[in-house]
C-alpha cells in the first residue's frame, strides 16, 4: 500500500504552543466554549462513543488505540452535524423573528446535510450547491431536510465559489465550512461547533496518560484545526503529536505544508474519500495548524477501503464498527505506516504509544459502503 509521509519542522514533541499563541486560537477557544454549552442543550444531544481497539493496538504494536465514533451524531451520520447547524443558530441570535434568513453552502455531502438540518430546525430557507461527483444518495439526504439542491459544474472548490457568487447576487448568507480572504467569521462558528467532538473524546479518554499521537483526515482542514485547538487547551505541553492525512489525489495539506505556504491542487480531485476531496486549504485552518503538526501524509483509496473493512470485521477483542470512507482517513494513514520502521521512528511511535482517532462518519452513502465492505451497515453492527 502506497503512502507518502512528510515530517515537518514541528516534529519536536508536543504540538507547538500549549499556550495558544495566535489570536485566532484564542478566538476559537472562546467560541468553542460558547458552542459546547449551546449544543449540549439541543434536543436529542448525546455524546458519541469512544471505542477501544485493543486487538488493533496489539497487531500494530502500540500501547493503546481509541477511536471516536461519529456515525450516530444527531442522526445525521457525521460530525458535520455540529458545525453548519450551530453556525446558523449563531446567525439567528439577536435577529428579529420576522426577518427571514436564507442560507446557502457548497458541500460534498455531510456539511450540506448539517446546514439543511439546521435551516429546518431554526426555520430558514436553504440552498445547497453540490458538484458533479456528489452521489444521488447524498443529494437526496440533503433534500430530505427541505433544502433545494443545485448541481454545479467543476469540482468542490468551484462549487464553493458558485455558492458565494450566487449568495452575493441573491442576498443570501453563505454558511461555509471553509474560509477564504474576507470570509472568516462563519467558518469560525462552524469550527467552534465541531469542538464538542474533541471535548467529549478528552473526557472519555479519562485522566490517565494522554494520547501521544492523533492522526486526522483533512479536507479543507477545519475539523483538524478544531481538534488541535481543543487538544492543546486540554493537554498543553503534553499535547499529542498531530499527523494530517490527505487523499493522494486531493493532497492540499501535504503540498501546502511541504511548500510552507498554501498550495492549490486542481483537477477533479478524484477519490473515494468524497468529504476530503478539497484542493484548497481553509485560510483559518492554515493559520491555526501550520506550525502545529508533526507530519502530513497522503494515502490511496485502497488504504481507506482496507480500514473500513478492518473496522467492519472486528476481531475477538475489537467490536465491529461502521465507518465511512472519509471518516477512516486518519486511521487508514496510521495502518499504512504501522509496519514501516522508518516512519514509526520518524514519528516516535513505539510499543507504548497511545493513539487517538476520529471516525468522523458512518455509512453516509450506503451503496459505497456496501460495495467496499460487502455488507450493509446493519449486518456489520449485528455481527
Ligand atoms: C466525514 C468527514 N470527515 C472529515 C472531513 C474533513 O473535514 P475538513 O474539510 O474540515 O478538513 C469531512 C469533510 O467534509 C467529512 O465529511
Amino acid at each position: 500500500m502506497d503512502f507518502n509521509l512528510f515530517i515537518t519542522e514541528n516534529n519536536h514533541g508536543a504540538a507547538s504552543s500549549g499556550a495558544l499563541g495566535c489570536g485566532s486560537k484564542d478566538k476559537l477557544e472562546t467560541e468553542a466554549g460558547r458552542a459546547i454549552s449551546s449544543i449540549r442543550r439541543w434536543p436529542d444531544y448525546a455524546a458519541t462513543p469512544l471505542r477501544s481497539l485493543p486487538g488493533l493496538a496489539q497487531s500494530t504494536d502500540v500501547g493503546r488505540i481509541e477511536i471516536k465514533n461519529e456515525a450516530q451524531r444527531f442522526g445525521l451520520g457525521s460530525f458535520k452535524a455540529l458545525g453548519g447547524a450551530y453556525a446558523i443558530s449563531r446567525l439567528l441570535e439577536g435577529r428579529s423573528s420576522d426577518a427571514t434568513l436564507s442560507v446557502c453552502c457548497a458541500t460534498d455531502g455531510n456539511h450540506g446535510r448539517s446546514v439543511a438540518w439546521g435551516a429546518q430546525m431554526f426555520g430558514c430557507d436553504c440552498v445547497v450547491f453540490i458538484h458533479k461527483t456528489v452521489s444521488e444518495e447524498r443529494k437526496q439526504s440533503i433534500e430530505h431536510y427541505g433544502a433545494r439542491v443545485v448541481r454545479t459544474a467543476g469540482n468542490y472548490d468551484d462549487s464553493v465559489r458558485e455558492a458565494q457568487v450566487t449568495a452575493t447576487r441573491e442576498g443570501w448568507t453563505v454558511v461555509s465550512d471553509t474560509s477564504y480572504e474576507g470570509y472568516m467569521d462563519i467558518p469560525m462558528d462552524v469550527m467552534a461547533g465541531y469542538s464538542i467532538m474533541t471535548t467529549e473524546a478528552i473526557e472519555q479518554w479519562g485522566n490517565g496518560a494522554p494520547p501521544t499521537h492523533v492522526f486526522l483526515q483533512t479536507g479543507v482542514g477545519s475539523m483538524a484545526a478544531s481538534v488541535v485547538v481543543q487538544l492543546q487547551r486540554a493537554y498543553g505541553e503534553s499535547c499529542p503529536k498531530i499527523v494530517l492525512v490527505d487523499p493522494a489525489n486531493a493532497a492540499c495539506w501535504y503540498d501546502s505544508l511541504k511548500a510552507g505556504e498554501p498550495r492549490v491542487v486542481g483537477g477533479d480531485l478524484d477519490t473515494i474519500m468524497a468529504g476530503l476531496a478539497c484542493g484548497e486549504v481553509s485560510h483559518l485552518a492554515w493559520e491555526l495548524l501550520q506550525h502545529d503538526v508533526a507530519g502530513v501524509m497522503t494515502i490511496d483509496d485502497s488504504a481507506a477501503q482496507q480500514a473500513m473493512c478492518l473496522l467492519a470485521q472486528g476481531n475477538d477483542q475489537d467490536q465491529p464498527m461502521v465507518a465511512g470512507e472519509s471518516g477512516v482517513g486518519g486511521l487508514a494513514g496510521f495502518i499504512a505506516l504501522a509496519h514501516d520502521a522508518t516512519s514509526r521512528e520518524k514519528l516516535g511511535i513505539d510499543g507504548d504509544s497511545r493513539l487517538l482517532f476520529f471516525s468522523t462518519e458512518g455509512a453516509t452513502d450506503r451503496d459505497v459502503y456496501q460495495s467496499v465492505v460487502g455488507k450493509t451497515p446493519e449486518q456489520v453492527t449485528s455481527a
